[in-house]
């Protein structure tokens, strides 16, 4: 029996989720968004995926540029998160924000566990979303622990004594 949107979603909560900020350049227009759909596909050659809702602003940037930058968000970065996740700050959202830029141009977010900028190989259609597969150009990390996302609000990682 299919399931509606409110099911799949309510199910998909609970997939536990590393937080990343994908950024993209299209000459001097910039811009990003918060993600969490996102994977290592392939090591030889180094592929990466995101998952883009149709509706996002971010995703004609990526595609018109040819590129994307997914920063791995740090524990402590959760106003990062919600702020490039937010249709309220829209167009500020790089505000006070001193980003290097990697070598395709994309903003990298400082403070970012991870930056992998990725070059676009290819567009998926996948329903209400496009899937960007990119390859990994360069990746520079950090030491630090993940902004994990899981059933509606921020997580960090706990060691588990043995
Ligand atoms: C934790 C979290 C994970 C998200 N993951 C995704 C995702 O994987 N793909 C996506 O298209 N939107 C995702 N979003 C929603 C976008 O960040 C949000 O719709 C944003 O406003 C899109 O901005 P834009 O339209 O300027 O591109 C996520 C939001 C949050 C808070």
């Amino acid at each position: 029996m299919p399931i509606d949107a409110a099911h799949f979603r309510a199910t998909l909560r609970l997939r536990a989720a590393s937080v990343a900020i994908v950024t993209a350049r299209h000459g001097e227009r910039v811009h990003g968004m918060t993600v969490s759909d996102f994977a290592g596909v392939s090591l030889e050659p180094p592929l990466m995926l995101v998952c883009a809702d149709k509706k996002s602003n971010t995703l004609p940037v990526i595609e018109a540029g040819g590129n994307f930058c997914v920063n791995l968000l740090a524990t402590g970065q959760e106003a990062l998160s919600d702020r490039f996740a937010s249709k309220e700050h829209e167009w500020t959202r790089f505000e006070g924000l001193a980003c290097e830029r990697s070598e395709s141009g994309a903003p990298m977010i400082p403070g970012a566990l991870a930056s992998l900028d990725c070059r676009v190989v290819a567009l998926h259609d996948a329903g209400d979303h496009v899937i960007v597969v990119g390859r990994v150009e360069a990746a520079r990390h950090a030491f630090g622990e993940p902004l994990l996302h899981w059933n509606g609000s921020y997580r960090q990682l706990v060691e588990k004594a043995r």
